[in-house]
């Protein structure tokens, strides 16, 4: 084995490692939304509304990218743990030069949502509970909340829609404010 083959062995290595990892700490991989999740997803969004689109787990930036190439004057935003993901949705940004996109490492239980027009995300059960906590506790502001897959435990979507897929993947719909 040359020093070329090394290296490459290498990083897959830690790449497979590093996912692993993550998915243990976060308790989901960085499973991309399918192309008709992420249409159906992007159908929801109000974007007349004035603020910006949250990506909570923005993985690969399957979500973002898309949305930041298509509206340029929206400011897109995305939170994500997970490192190889991360890095290669902030190569994609600068490669693209999506100036209206950031994307933040960080745990978006900590993430600002006060801005948020509208939140979108592919999570898991746990991650919707922590969710929910957030807005009851610190979302003020009205927002448009899509989620592929899971839904938040205490509240009735506004909406349901069944993706034409193997699993019939629902997509829930909730116009969040304050009661
Ligand atoms: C299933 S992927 C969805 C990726 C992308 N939103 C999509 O729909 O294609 C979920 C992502 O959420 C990230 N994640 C899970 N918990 C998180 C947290 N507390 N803060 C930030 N990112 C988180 C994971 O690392 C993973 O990349």
């Amino acid at each position: 084995m040359n020093f070329i083959d090394l290296t490459l062995l290498l990083s897959v290595i830690l790449a497979v490692f590093s996912i692993v990892w993550s998915t243990l700490k976060t308790g989901i991989s960085p499973m991309m939304s399918s192309s008709k999740a992420r249409d159906a997803m992007l159908d929801e969004l109000e974007l007349e509304k004035e603020g910006a689109v949250i990506d909570l787990g923005s993985g690969w930036g399957t979500l973002v990218i898309p949305l930041a190439k298509k509206y340029p004057n929206k400011q897109i935003v995305g939170y994500e743990l997970s490192w190889l993901p991360w890095l290669v949705s902030i190569i994609l940004k600068y490669s693209l030069r999506l100036d209206n996109l950031t994307i933040h490492r960080k745990d978006f239980r900590n993430a600002e949502l006060n801005t948020a027009s509208n939140i979108i995300c592919y999570l898991f059960p746990g991650a919707m509970i922590a969710l929910q906590e957030k807005l009851e506790k610190k979302v003020f502001n009205k927002v448009t909340i899509v989620s592929n897959t899971f839904a938040l435990p205490s509240y009735k979507p506004t909406k349901i829609t069944k993706l034409n897929d193997f699993y019939r993947s629902p997509i829930y719909v909730y116009h969040w404010s304050q009661k």
